[in-house]
């Protein structure tokens, strides 16, 4: 997730930009850059945060620019990968947000007929596609060039010698402004409202071209197309969070997007992309902390069904102090920052005892990617709500990423198994959606049990993290005492907790565990404790064991952790926003804990 705003009008552009692309700051912030078309076209960029940006750059004439702020996916968040990235001659300066699934075939061919790169980026394969067109205009080139790109984009450009910007997008969001002489466009309607309310949205496969006067659409045919404005009443703080009243909840819904941009480019054809050639493993060491920790359990289950391989979890705090074992395992550090203290000295640990290690990282060019030998990248964008949500289910596809690879290597894995999860895996976005779309069912429940003092969180098999993450999202942020179980667990001891001031959630999916957690259902109420279950569509027998019942969609078992969590990321949220809770901000904790 990259943010890109343009500018064509009279005015200087450069203030103008740098104040819409301060707006979007929260799409990214490991570099950014702008170009502007004055005599020449004039470019500028630096590595981290915008204000790094306006303290450095110099003064620039002209009023048709772009800029942009990036969230690095492909190459390290170094000035020479930040945008606007520029042709070989520097005469075209295109931005990017989004990413180009087939840019190392492309960049092959460009070398062979004569292109240099400048960058690591896939962005820039774009810009010499333009070049390579550039006979009849900047419109004509740029539709010629989309032709050639899979994946998703929303790409700004301009050239030298021309007053205009040609954007076009696809999957990734175009929005442009409508002034008065002059106009605009950007990722998201928040870089804008200052300066105009009446926005025209962009389409899939649109090609659009801004200047100061005019904004014509052509449509994939280079037909044109008319389209009305939109006029938007959101405030500038509402427009932020792109109208939710959190950025948790934001990112809850994000995550149909992220999951989507988590799996690009890595489950097309036979085999995954691979993300190392090692297969010398026997047996996996996962490490982390938190949520990223609930992430590895999951994983757990997975490397073990699908590649047979021994995997074990640890709190990164507790693995840096265990005793050295003999088996030389592949050391897996999930963290969503790559910044978090405790995992970064698991990753030195885990070197230091000779272990090969991976870090599962949704930051690139973070800490961690710096010391491990191998890295996956997650691809939520940045997350700002302190409680992880879309980092947690992208963590996930990272996990039935690796345990398909290692299970092809390991030969556990049958091509026909792989076909089939791949099928899922691209379901997976539509899955969530389906939640998404209950989120009034799951905030009415929320509600009915939003006074309780405890709740108790009960799962088997791959749901008992799930039912882990539960509980630690619901007391991170309503400050509800959450405990979650494995549900056969009750019985040993925490059974004593239980009565009807208790509710419990009940993850109960028709798996090889659901008679078992029937039983355990049973257990609980028949002590008086009110029971939500979260069980698959058509179920009816769960009605009959539980008080209330969420429902989802069917779906393979090992894959339900990703639906199951959304709920219960709404449940959390709603409860704590019933308790009036300040859900982004909870007390005491941080979004990044760089202490031990
Ligand atoms: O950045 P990391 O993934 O390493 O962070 C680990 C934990 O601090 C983090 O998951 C924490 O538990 C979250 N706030 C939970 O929502």
């Amino acid at each position: 997730m990259c943010g890109i705003v343009g500018y064509a009008g009279r005015r200087g552009a450069q203030p103008i930009l740098l104040d819409c692309l301060k707006r979007l700051e929260y799409r990214g912030y490991d570099s950014a850059g702008i170009a502007i078309v004055g005599k020449e076209l004039q470019l500028f960029k630096a590595k981290g945060e915008i204000a790094v940006l306006e303290s450095t750059m110099p003064e620039m004439e002209g009023s048709v620019g772009i800029a942009h702020t990036r969230w690095a996916t492909q190459g390290k968040p170094t000035t020479e990968n930040a945008h606007p990235l520029t042709d070989c001659s520097r005469k075209v300066a295109i931005v990017h947000n989004g990413i180009i699934s087939n840019f190392m075939e492309l960049k092959e061919g460009l070398l062979r007929s004569g292109h240099t790169f400048s960058s690591e980026t896939d962005t820039e394969v774009f810009a010499h596609l333009v070049e390579a067109e550039l006979k009849d205009g900047l419109v004509d080139a740029v539709s010629k060039a989309i032709a050639k790109i899979e994946g998703t984009y929303a790409f700004a450009v301009v050239g030298e010698g021309h007053d205009e910007i040609v954007a076009t997008r696809r999957e990734s969001p175009l929005v442009v402004g409508l002034g008065e002489g002059e106009n605009f466009l950007a990722s998201d309607v928040t870089a804008l409202l200052k300066y105009t309310n009446r926005m025209v949205y962009i389409r899939d496969g649109e090609v659009v071209r801004v200047t100061a006067d005019s904004v014509d659409i052509f449509d994939s045919k280079g037909e044109k197309v008319s389209r009305e404005a939109e006029k938007i009443t959101w405030n500038l703080e509402d427009a932020e969070k792109g109208g939710y009243p959190h950025f948790m909840l934001k990112e809850i819904y994000e995550q149909p997007e992220a999951i989507h941009d988590s799996l690009l480019g890595r489950i097309e054809g036979e085999e995954s992309e691979p993300f190392f050639q090692d297969n010398r493993f026997s047996n996996v060491k996962i490490v982390a902390c938190g949520t990223s920790y609930h992430a590895g359990l999951v994983g757990k289950y997975i490397i073990e069904e699908l590649a047979r391989i021994p995997t074990t979890v640890q709190i990164s705090s507790e693995y840096r102090y265990s005793p050295v074992a003999r088996e030389n395992p592949l050391v897996v550090l999930i963290t969503q920052s790559g910044e978090t203290a405790d995992t970064l000295g698991a990753a030195r640990e885990a070197k230091k005892r000779g272990n090969k290690t991976m870090s599962i990282a949704n930051v690139v060019g973070s800490a961690i990617t710096r010391e491990v030998d191998y890295t996956i990248y997650t691809r939520a964008g940045p997350e700002i709500g302190v409680a992880a949500t879309k980092t947690f289910t992208t963590q996930l596809v990272a996990m039935y990423l690796l345990a398909m690879e290692l299970g092809a290597q390991n030969k556990t894995l049958t091509a026909q198994a792989r076909r089939s999860m791949v099928g899922t895996l691209r379901n997976l976005p539509r899955a969530v959606q389906d939640v998404l779309n209950q989120a009034r069912v799951i905030e009415a429940l929320a509600n009915k049990y939003s006074d309780a003092r405890d709740m108790f969180f009960i799962g088997r098999s791959i749901n008992y993290p799930i039912a882990l993450e539960g509980a630690l999202k619901t007391k991170e942020i309503s400050y509800v005492h959450g405990e979650g179980y494995p549900a056969g667990e009750l019985k040993h001891g925490p059974l004593a907790l239980i009565s009807k001031e208790s509710p419990v959630v009940a993850i109960a999916v028709r798996d090889h565990t659901y008679e078992k957690m029937l039983g355990n259902i049973s257990e609980v109420s028949a002590r008086g404790s009110p029971v939500i279950a979260i069980g698959f569509e058509g179920d009816t027998e769960l009605s009959k064991f539980a008080d209330d019942v969420i429902r989802i969609r069917e779906i393979p078992p090992i894959f339900s952790p990703v639906p199951i969590i959304v709920v219960l990321q709404l449940w959390a949220y709603y409860i704590a926003k019933a308790r009036g809770c300040p859900i982004d901000k909870p007390r005491n904790i941080a979004k990044t804990v760089t202490v031990e």
